[in-house]
Parts: C-alpha cells; structure tokens; sequence
C-alpha cells in the first residue's frame, strides 16, 4: 500500500515526519535509486528500495489481522498444484505475505482467519484454549433425535471421539435440513465426517463464526481488517 515518504521514514524509526521532510528536501533520501527531493511522493515499502543517507530503511513488519469470507472451489494453501485459485488471490491491496489460521476444506465456504503473526495463530489453534467454530450444514435426510444426541455427546470419526458439539436444527428444506453445530476442535473435514457418522451427508457447509467473530453480512470473497477488541474477543469465552 502507497503511503507518503516522510511517513515511512518515521515509521522506520529515522525521525519525525516533520524532520523527515526537511532531510527529502535536503536530498538525502532516495526511492529506487534516485534521490526523491520534493515532498507529497507515495511509495509502497514493501516493494520499493527506499534509502536514508546510503542506508536501507527496514520497517518494523505490520502485523494484519484479517476476517475473510472463504467461497467454495478456494483452496486454503498458499500454493496449489492444480492450479485452483487460493484465498491468497482474494487478498487485493494486502501486500504482506499473511497465512490462513487452520483450514477449511476447498468446498466449504465461510470465516477464515489470516495473519503474519505466527504467535496469535498458535494461540487460536491451540486446544487448550477450545475456542468454538460454528457451522451451517446443510445434511440430508432429517436426523432424529437420537442422531442429534450422538453428536452432541460424540461420534467416533478416525478412531477417536469428538468432543461435546451443541448442535440445533436451523430448518426443514426439501430432502434434507440445516443443523448448525459448535464444535471446538479443528479436526479434518470434521463436520462432514461427523454428520456421515450419523447417516446424514453434507451437501453443504458454510462456517459462520469463529470464536467471537462472526461473518455478519461480509459478502462471500471479501474480506476485512479485525479491529485490536474483535482479536481480543477470540479468547474470551463470555463472547462466544
Ligand atoms: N469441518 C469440515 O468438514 N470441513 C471444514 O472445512 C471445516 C470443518
């Protein structure tokens, strides 16, 4: 992202933007090799070479902290043999390189977290802190109460058991219905193989909150910034 020169300089730690004007003007201040002696310029740090007095200026990284609405047939990895579009290609105007905080399967659709700080994304994954994922799934057929029971105490899947999951009936549709259930572990392809254990396909599935963040009305493919409260609301559970 372009910001002016004197802005980057200070961000730098250099100086004050009131100081880093007066060294442009003194002409000590070069961008992509050519001495940049007028003020108003805009640069983009993260691809151009930007030098103080001969020296490289190096920004502190910015750590992003993103919200993104993954669409279906969007594959979560940064690089993909097949050539399938990755949530990467969704990020315009992000020019640092962010990663996805776990997985959603290429055909669910929904809430993934992205950042460049490896510490926040630990933290999110790590099971100590349990922190709830919400689906809508669309299931076939119309499970009864027993198979909603199972669900909610576990099913085995892989050889072990899920953990306690609330699960609801959202709505009858023809042929089937959509449950929303909460789970609290990030298992592969959890939900579908869960709701197969119980006799009720996924057709599909959307995933509408993470921790405290939900989806809200951010249209599938956008994405947006995650304000310092909304990080914090992650980890706390009274908000979920
Ligand atoms: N459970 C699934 O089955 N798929 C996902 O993408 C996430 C959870």
């Amino acid at each position: 992202m372009k910001e002016r020169l004197q802005k980057v300089l200070a961000r730098a730690g250099i100086c004050s933007r009131r100081k880093a004007e007066a060294h442009i003007l003194a002409g000590r201040v070069r961008v992509d090799g050519e001495v940049v002696a007028t003020l108003g310029v805009k640069v983009d740090p993260a691809c151009q070479q930007i030098e103080f007095d001969g020296q490289p200026v190096r920004l502190p990284e910015e750590k992003l902290y993103l919200l993104l609405n993954k669409p279906r047939g969007v594959v979560c990895t940064l690089h993909d043999p097949q050539g399938r579009p990755t949530v990467v290609s969704l990020l315009a105007g992000i020019s640092q390189r962010v990663f996805p905080v776990g997985r959603l399967d290429v055909d669910t659709e929904g809430a993934l977290i992205l950042t460049n700080d490896g510490a926040f994304a630990h933290r999110i994954l790590h099971p100590r802190f349990e922190i709830p994922r919400t689906y809508r799934a669309v299931v076939r057929g119309m499970p009864k109460a027993s198979a909603l029971d199972r669900l909610r105490h576990g099913v085995l899947i892989d050889g072990s058991r899920t953990h306690p999951a609330k699960v609801r009936i959202v709505r009858r549709l023809a042929g089937g219905c959509e449950l929303e259930m909460t789970i609290h572990e990030g298992r592969k392809r959890q939900v579908r193989k869960m709701c197969a254990a119980v006799g009720h396909p996924v057709v599909f599935l959307r995933r509408i909150a993470y921790g405290g963040l939900a989806l809200g009305g951010l249209p599938v493919g956008h994405y947006r910034m995650l304000s310092p409260q909304e990080r914090a609301r992650v980890f706390r559970k009274d908000r979920w």
